[in-house]
């Protein structure tokens, strides 16, 4: 009895410990450290002030119809990629060269995936089950992120693939842990980059802390489907209070939504 209760305490404070060093904790909901006070839990958060933060509500009547025609340029590559519990969201992280992304005559670099439900994104005020955002890093620090919203269908091919890894994180995962892993060898990333015939794009931030700003973010047009089921299965292994890791809408600040076509 004694010593359950002795390793009880031991893993709560190696758990305290390892938030305190890594990163103040946050949360999605409530006055302390819910969204509204992202800002002002860590010096490092302070761009969570910022003016042109993500995510947004894209509305139709203000897009801005941009003359350019580019298509949505990726040039992804086989990569092995770890599926990853991060505590408040799930992530999929894809080692050495998984290839890139051009924008504006811009690479970045293909870097990770994690979903949010439900979306972070709105159209129209719209906001839809899930939202899958793939990171792309430029070799001078910018971001470049692919956004693809989700509404309830047929189950969406590129999550099939990692469905049994998902059930596996979701026992793995006990609510005083570490980061769960697990290796899933290489990854094909086909409907990832399927090509896209319309697509918004603005300035925004990580729509997490530290909500670093100078993001370039593509929200593609077409909206996918995913399955009831693969929605449970993705937030299965997340504690119950990052089941919902939607941060709410951010003002545009004049900020313009553009809409690009490719034909
Ligand atoms: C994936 O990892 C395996 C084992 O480490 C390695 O042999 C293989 O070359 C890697 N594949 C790619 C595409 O990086
Ligand atoms: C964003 O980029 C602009 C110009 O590209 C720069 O002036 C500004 O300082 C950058 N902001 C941040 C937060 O990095």
């Amino acid at each position: 009895m004694g010593s359950k209760f002795a390793v009880f305490i031991c893993a709560s404070l190696l758990v305290a410990f390892a938030n305190a060093h890594y990163h103040p904790k946050f949360s999605y909901t409530g006055p302390h450290v819910g969204p509204g006070k992202w800002g002002s839990l860590s010096p490092d958060y302070s761009q969570c002030d910022g003016k042109n933060q993500s995510p947004i509500n894209i509305e139709k009547k203000n897009i801005v119809r941009s003359s350019k025609s580019e298509y949505l340029t990726r040039n992804y590559k086989p990569a092995n990629a770890t599926l990853i519990n991060v505590g408040y969201k799930i992530e999929l992280r894809l080692e050495g060269d998984a290839g890139s992304l051009l924008v504006d005559g811009k690479n970045y670099s293909l870097k990770h995936m994690h979903w949010h439900s439900p979306s972070e994104h709105t159209i129209d005020g719209n906001r839809y089950p899930a939202e899958l955002h793939v990171v792309h890093h430029s070799e001078d620090g910018d971001a470049a992120v692919v956004s693809i919203l989700f509404q309830f269908g047929d189950p969406d091919p590129f999550l099939d693939q990692i469905k049994d890894h998902l059930d596996q994180l979701a026992k793995e995962t006990c609510d005083a842990d570490e980061e769960a892993q697990i290796p899933l060898g290489v990854l094909r990333t086909k409907q990832i980059r399927r090509t896209t015939k319309k697509y918004f794009r603005y300035h925004g931030s990580l729509t997490l802390p530290p909500c670093t700003q100078n993001v370039t973010w593509i929200i593609l047009g077409k909206v996918r489907e995913l399955s009831k089921e693969q929605l449970a299965a993705l937030k299965a292994p997340l504690p119950e209070e990052y089941k919902q890791n939607s941060r709410p809408t951010q003002p545009l600040n004049g900020r313009t939504v553009e809409l690009l076509k490719c034909d």
